[in-house]
């Protein structure tokens, strides 16, 4: 049966994102965490914007709050993100120049990876830094650090994470590699060449997060990505699923419908990994309906609300719910 040819023979660790406000504001949310969860990452808490509201300052309130709860649980705690182009507070565009940029970099990852030295086994060093549409030449995309310092700033982030804890999980981070057409092939291709890079550079690099903001409305690239997953593999470069879920603006209105395509999209996506090199952990975009980022961006027209997680909004659990467990060895 599927069921059977998916379960793997060790257990894969299953976890989410999980927001500040609502872990303090809702007890439900709390206890479907700990019920389902051998992890957590701060969906936000972790953010330059959350992080450093000066140049002078960081603030590990969110972070040390979280690390609490997961300790108190019995889980881990991921770390997200330390570059990224987004989620940057505004004193940030004053930093000018090779050196200065450098020194900002360095001092971020160094001080937030020191903070949490042993108590983070793994980190998103870099997120999203593949082009949009990658081309050529022009396969990075743009942000601070690239144009200040140029491609290398990749290289550097990894080398200080890695000086400021030896032990931790170095993960590159990215979107958009999942599905087929030509697009997600390009992102798959850049990244590749991104890791191969470090690797030939004997930089520090363990592993590659699938994001996995899967768009409901395309197929998996199941070749694709277990050649993908095999390539990496062959550079002894480890994969994990970050940010599961299942965009569904363009899926069915029926509910009970569209959570089986999700559920679909997701065993033909863990399969695919699986049979190229089963992910060291999988976590989901946060764990219910109710707490979820999709309809910031991709409200359905006949305004019925988004179900991209594996939990409703009343806390039930979805066919996602049991997809995902068929491969975490829960099920
Ligand atoms: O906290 C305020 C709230 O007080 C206010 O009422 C509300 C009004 O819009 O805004 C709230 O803040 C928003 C926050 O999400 C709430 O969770 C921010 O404006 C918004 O920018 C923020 O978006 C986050 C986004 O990253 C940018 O940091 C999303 O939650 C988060 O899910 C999303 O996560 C990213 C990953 O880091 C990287 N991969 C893609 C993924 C989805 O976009």
């Amino acid at each position: 049966s599927p069921a059977a040819q998916a379960a793997p023979a060790m257990r894969i660790p299953y976890g989410s994102a999980v927001r500040g406000d609502a872990l303090v504001d809702d007890f439900d949310y709390r206890t479907a965490l700990v019920e389902h969860c051998q992890l957590v990452v701060p969906e936000g808490g972790l953010k330059w914007e959350a992080l450093r509201p000066s140049e002078d300052r960081f603030d590990f309130y969110e972070g040390d709050k979280l690390l609490a709860f997961a300790d108190q649980n019995g889980m881990k705690m991921r770390g997200h993100t330390l570059i990224w182009y987004a989620a940057m507070p505004d004193w940030t565009s004053s930093i000018r120049g090779g050196k200065a940029a450098e020194r900002a970099l360095s001092k971020h990852i160094r001080t937030v990876v020191g903070q949490y030295r042993g108590r983070i086994p793994s980190w998103d060093v870099i997120n999203e830094a593949i082009a949009e549409n990658p081309r050529g030449s022009d396969y990075l995309r743009p942000n601070l650090w690239l144009e200040n310092m140029g491609k290398g700033y990749i290289e550097t982030a990894f080398r200080r994470a890695a000086e400021a804890d030896p032990k931790v999980q170095l993960v590159i981070n990215e979107y958009d590699i999942e599905c087929v057409g030509e697009q997600f092939k390009n992102r798959r291709n850049a990244l590749l060449r991104v890791v191969r890079d470090l690797r030939d550079r004997d930089a520090p690099i363990h592993a590659v997060g699938f994001q996995s903001h899967l768009k409901g409305q395309y197929e998996i690239d199941k070749e694709g990505v277990s050649s993908f997953v095999a390539e990496l593999k062959a550079m002894d470069v480890d994969v994990l699923v970050t940010e599961l879920d299942v965009i569904d603006n363009l899926l069915p209105a029926d509910e009970k419908q569209r959570d089986e395509v999700i559920a679909g999209r997701v065993t033909d996506f863990l399969q695919a990994i699986s049979d190229a090199n089963p992910p060291t952990a999988i976590l989901t975009w946060g764990i219910t309906d109710r707490y979820t980022w999709v309809p910031m961006w991709f409200t359905r027209d006949d305004g019925s609300p988004n179900r991209p997680l594996p939990l409703d909004r009343d806390y039930k659990a979805k066919p996602l719910m049991e997809a995902i467990e068929r491969f975490t060895g829960r099920a």
